[in-house]
């Protein structure tokens, strides 16, 4: 069937209105993409009020962006199923020592096209990506005798839209410094939301807040972070973000009395935002929309904005499991640095070796290996050492062993925010890993607010950097294209902001950003915490949040406690998705114990993921099939509130029975007093099934199902509610 797009049918009506043929028009089915370059009349029409903009929507329609001019002024609005969820917003720039880009402004021409491609996730999530879009592609040129030209580029998709700024190569802008990026999202109402403060000591590391729109200005003068999640008293789910962020700062949102969200860039130390040149293209600008909570979860939209796999062969780029010498540092077992309770020892790094190769986990984490971390590591990170283990610890021989017994050591890069002293180090701390056989690397900024250390050529202190700024965005960019060429995995921590760039780089593996679980250790995370974490910070892309503390108190060490239930705890592994995910406690605390059975089973990697339990800071319910096989996995988990859930099965396969092995709260669980109460059974079920979910206060429940075979058949049990 023929169909015009919206934007055609936009120019044709406009050019039948001043009676001229659209000769320039052809039906989109005989092209990808329909330029229109208007005429002096055309383009008058063209400079449409926002009323009349230009028209992009989502190939289900249910989304829809209209870009305008107003007096020269551009802006942009968003609409969902015709009502608006974005009111008219502005777009723009201001530049040092050069006019501003944000008015004056005229449409050259644009374009429209459609997109509709499947393509593979090396490992993820799932395994296959729909990205069916269309796009606008706007040319925008400044009126006068030196004109500037800026393309705005918009890609509408069911699931959301996402928009860009490209600075073509052109005669009069060359090298520019970005003072302000004017973008914004000007909200149709006050929506709940929930967001983490901007500019703070803790980076991304803080307890999520809830609260309407109109409150953030006054609760967080400084901004906020993204991912911004937002309730609408529709019911609808948004999620402002970024996608594809290199070359740039990162994007914080400053909010107004009038629910007006802007761009708000981290600057440099002196002060600009964006140091660039032409030609540039911003990071994708995304907005997430989704009728239900869980829709923004399996929303792949920030995916599909970034570029394809730019590394070629990865087939030595491979998700799993490990454990590590660390959390007896963080409870106070060991220390980082030498001495007495020195964790990463030759002794201490071999029985985990030979945990992790009798349990089959892929690698061992092992920090406090090399020399730096005496005295407050934290203030003094230029002493770092990537090159030199501590005597008692044989970085060598070990390496060896654990090849030897088919597992790996994992490297630890932690910088203390001495990026300079890293990176003068970098080339051969991973040439040195690579040659020891070791292929995932953790790195680690520790620094407090802006506590980055920048240093010139000549070993000059010139600026204290953001964690978030363009000087940290092209020093992750550089790291993560060196470790590339060395074989080398990246899991970091104190990091970036996950923009998706996964995709194009897939050794970007998994990285902190938000609270995990060290934060037990030593504070506190409350039971919503991972219950908000789902809708918030891994909207961005995979955390290594660190599940599986199965001791969950550990008073011999500390008085700290983690505040689930066992089986919440197992429940994370499928809840909170990292292509490395870490079995997380003391080995000591695995042993003899019917829990662990659970983090031996559950996979890293998935072929399917399915979010049937959604309710922000309250519950979810998680469920993900096994990559290329038929084995499902189930996390549910509740904030400190009991809840009993019905789950249908029907995602399993149709006339095949399953064994669920179930791990659930036993009677009378509670996370503050009967947290290790948990119930393990072994049940019959089949796609028809309703199972019932019963959470205790903190609570959880984690089940693997798989095709049950002949002798299970007759020995289990049918499920009964
Ligand atoms: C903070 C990281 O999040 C944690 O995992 C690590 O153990 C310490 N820094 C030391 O590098
Ligand atoms: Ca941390």
């Amino acid at each position: 069937m023929m169909r015009l797009s919206t934007v055609s049918l936009i120019v044709i009506s406009l050019l039948l209105a001043s009676g001229c043929e659209p000769s320039t028009v052809v039906p989109p089915e005989r092209a990808q993409t329909l330029t229109v370059t208007p005429t002096l009349t055309r383009l008058e029409m063209a400079q449409a009020t926002l009323e009349d903009g230009l028209r992009v929507e989502s190939p289900n329609k249910a989304n829809e962006v209209v870009f305008g001019l107003v007096d020269g002024v551009p802006s942009y609005r968003v609409n969902h199923n015709g009502k608006p969820v974005i009111l008219p917003s502005k777009m723009g720039f201001t530049f040092l020592e050069a006019a501003p880009l944000t008015s004056g402004l005229t449409i050259a021409d644009w374009e429209e096209s459609t997109f509709d491609e499947t393509w593979t996730q090396p490992w993820g999530e799932v395994k296959e990506i729909r990205d069916h879009h269309n796009e606008l592609r706007i040319r925008l040129s400044e009126v006068g005798e030196k004109p500037r030209e800026l393309i705005v580029v918009f890609r509408v998709f069911d699931d959301g839209i996402g928009f860009r700024y490209e600075f073509p190569e052109q005669p009069y802008l060359k090298d520019f410094q970005i003072m302000d990026e004017q973008t914004q999202f000007a909200m149709a109402g006050d929506y709940d939301s929930w967001w983490i403060p901007a500019y703070q000591e803790n980076r991304y590391e803080y307890l999520y807040t809830t609260s309407p729109l109109s409150s953030i200005s006054r609760v967080a003068r400084s901004g906020v972070h993204t991912p911004f999640t937002m309730l609408t008293d529709d019911g609808l789910f948004l999620s402002i973000h970024e996608a594809a962020l290199v070359n740039y700062s990162s994007m914080t949102l400053q909010a107004d009395e009038n629910l007006v969200l802007k761009a708000d860039l981290v600057p440099w130390s002196d002060g600009t935002k964006v140091k660039g040149s032409t030609p540039l293209k911003t990071p994708w600008r995304t907005i997430q929309i989704a009728e239900n909570a869980g829709d923004l979860i399996t929303s792949y939209l920030i995916l599909n904005l970034n570029e394809p796999n730019a590394l070629g062969d990865i087939s030595w780029v491979q998700p799993g499991k490990y454990i590590g010498i660390w959390w007896g540092m963080h409870i106070g077992k060991w220390t980082w640095g030498s001495g007495p309770n020195h964790g990463a020892t030759t002794a201490n790094a071999r029985a985990y070796l030979d945990f992790a190769a009798e349990n089959g986990f892929d690698g061992v984490l092992i920090e406090g290996w090399n020399r730096g971390w005496d005295g407050d590591w934290t203030a003094n990170g230029d002493q770092f050492d990537f090159l030199t283990p501590y005597p008692d610890f044989d970085l060598e021989s070990l390496a060896a062993y654990a090849q030897a017994r088919g597992t790996r050591l994992i490297g630890h890069h932690e910088t203390g925010a001495a990026v300079t002293n890293y990176e003068s180090q970098m080339e051969a701390a991973f040439a040195l890993y690579q040659r020891l056989g070791i292929n995932t690397v953790k790195t680690g900024y520790v620094g407090w607010g802006q506590g980055i250390r920048r240093h010139d050529e000549n070993g000059r202190l010139v600026g204290m950097e953001w964690h978030h700024g363009q000087y940290m965005v092209e020093h992750h960019q550089r790291v993560i294209e060196t470790a590339a060429k060395y074989g080398i995995m990246i899991n970091a921590h104190e990091p970036i902001k996950d923009t998706g760039l996964r995709r194009t780089y897939p050794n970007f593996m998994t990285r902190e950003g938000a609270r995990g679980q060290e934060y037990n250790a030593w504070d506190d995370n409350p039971p919503d915490h991972v219950t908000i974490l789902p809708f918030t910070r891994l909207l961005a892309g995979p955390m290594d949040y660190t599940p599986g503390v199965l001791a969950l108190d550990f008073p011999e060490y500390r008085r700290n406690r983690v505040d689930h239930t066992l089986a919440k705890e197992l429940a994370l592994y499928v809840v909170i998705y990292s292509p490395l995910q870490m079995a997380a406690d003391l080995i000591e605390n695995y042993e003899d114990n019917p829990a662990f059975q659970f983090i031996l089973d559950v996979p890293a990697d998935w072929h399917e993921t399915r979010v049937l339990h959604a309710q922000i800071g309250d519950f979810i319910t998680t469920v993900r099939r096994e990559r290329d096989g038929d084995t499902w996995f189930l996390g549910s988990i509740t904030d400190e509130n009991p809840r009993i859930l019905e789950s249908p099965l029907d995602f399993l396969t149709p006339g095949v029975t399953y064994v669920a092995e179930i791990y659930a709260d036993g009677d009378g669980a509670h996370y503050l007093n009967n947290a290790y109460a948990l119930e393990i059974s072994r049940v019959l079920v089949d796609s028809t099934t309703l199972l019932k979910l019963d959470l205790a206060p903190g609570g959880g429940q984690a089940i693997r199902f798989y095709p049950a075979s002949a002798e299970e058949i007759d020995s289990f049990p049918v499920y009964q509610p």
